[in-house]
């Protein structure tokens, strides 16, 4: 694809904008802002059949330790989508980003937080209930 690189940069930056602002993402993501952005704009390009330059856990290692409910799952997605959409990503790369993320959907998706392991010892397990939904 053309310009790879630059619109996978374009992108992250923006999805994680989003992310950072969102008032149930941002308390899951507890990671410095600028370090998981740089991580992951280097795994998606990767990914995505150019340069192979990211070294780190595999996302179906990445997250162990975080309770990512489908419901969660559901509102990164949806933040993923409007970011493209916000930068005018062209379609090809939306449509193959979204089937990279899905294929690793089964190992980040949990039914119960019992289900989260730490990866080190000095994880903390990250749960964090959906400020968003109504209580009847
Ligand atoms: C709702 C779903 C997701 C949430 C809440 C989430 C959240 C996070 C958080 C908080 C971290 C930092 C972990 C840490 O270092 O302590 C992380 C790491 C990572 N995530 Fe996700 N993530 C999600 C889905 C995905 C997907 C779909 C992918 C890729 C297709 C992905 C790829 C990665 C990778 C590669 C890292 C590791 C960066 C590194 O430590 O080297 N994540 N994620």
């Amino acid at each position: 694809m053309e310009n790879l690189e630059y619109w996978v940069k374009r992108v992250t930056e923006e999805f994680y904008e989003l992310v950072y602002a969102d008032e149930w993402l941002k308390r899951v993501f507890t990671v410095d802002q600028k370090v998981i952005t740089s991580q992951q704009i280097d795994f998606m390009i990767g990914a995505l059949g150019g340069e192979k330059r990211y070294g780190g856990k595999s996302p179906a290692d990445a997250h162990p330790h975080i309770f990512v409910s489908e419901e969660m799952w559901e509102r990164r997605e949806n933040l993923l989508i409007d970011a493209m959409t916000k930068v005018g990503a062209p379609l090809e790369l939306k449509s193959r980003w979204l089937k990279i993320d899905l294929a690793f959907k089964r190992h980040i998706v949990m039914s119960d937080s019992s289900q989260c392991k730490k990866r080190f010892f000095s994880d903390e397990i990250i749960q964090v209930a959906n400020p968003f939904k109504k209580v009847s």
